[in-house]
């Protein structure tokens, strides 16, 4: 579903940030994205993204070479991939049910024909009472699981996340990763970047390290 082939990533003329990357991600795997500060792991989801094309060398994505994809096509693939961000980006002028609708709603859906479905999902991530609440009103994992219901809304194959712990406390970001490991159980392939030590080594699943440019897997 997802090969990166010899993948080299620079902004402008700097240095290269990722260097000779190759793997491949099968579907419905989970895998944890890890390593320093500044080694890349936002770059590297922007990648899978589909928001950067690599510098050099060759990524794969749902069977299709990305470096030859028009921004059409671009588009259209962007739309099997969801992602949440360390901090949330909620819109704070939509209330928690109109940001999580969204990414419907773009896409032409009428709130009859999805009101349920966003209902039904609020209520899965623990948010059903508070559909109507604007963000600025909810703690920091009430926002993030809204996010990840936006994120998941339209039925991603494949869920990034970047640092999507890194602004809430301990013992919820183990809530949270039972969120992901949920989604991950009903078929979502999920690349999660984390630098918690804890998450890491309570969950168990196969690290990609990234180090200086460079990628290293533990299955
Ligand atoms: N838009 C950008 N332009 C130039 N350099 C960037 C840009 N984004 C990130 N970088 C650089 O790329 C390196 C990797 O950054 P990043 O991917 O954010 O790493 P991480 O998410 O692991 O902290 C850093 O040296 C950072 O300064
Ligand atoms: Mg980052």
């Amino acid at each position: 579903m997802i090969a990166f082939e010899n993948v080299g990533l620079r902004y402008g003329h700097g240095p290269e940030i990722l260097k000779d990357l190759s793997f491949s991600i099968d579907p419905g795997s989970f895998h944890f994205l890890t390593g320093p500060s500044g080694s890349g792991k936002t770059s590297l989801l922007r990648l899978l993204l589909l928001s950067l094309k690599p510098t050099r060398g060759r990524v794969t994505m749902f069977g299709e070479d990305v470096i030859k994809l028009d921004r059409d096509r671009l588009l259209q693939m962007r739309r099997h991939i969801g992602i949440v961000f360390q901090e949330f980006r909620l819109l704070d002028h939509l209330t928690t049910f109109e940001n999580v609708a969204l990414p419907l709603r773009v896409r032409g859906q009428s709130e009859t024909s999805y009101r349920a479905n966003v209902e039904e999902l609020l209520d899965w991530v623990g948010l059903g009472d508070r559909m109507d609440a604007y963000p600025s009103l909810l703690s920091g994992g009430e926002k993030q699981r809204a996010a990840i219901a936006r994120a998941v809304i339209a039925k991603p194959d494949i869920l990034l996340a970047d640092e999507p712990t890194g602004n809430v406390d301990p013992e919820l970001s183990e809530r949270l990763l039972h969120l992901f490991e949920e989604l991950n159980r009903m078929g979502t392939t999920i690349i999660l970047a984390t630098h918690e030590l804890a998450l890491l080594d309570k969950f168990g699943y196969p690290r990609m390290l990234l180090n200086e440019g460079e990628l290293v897997i533990h299955e």
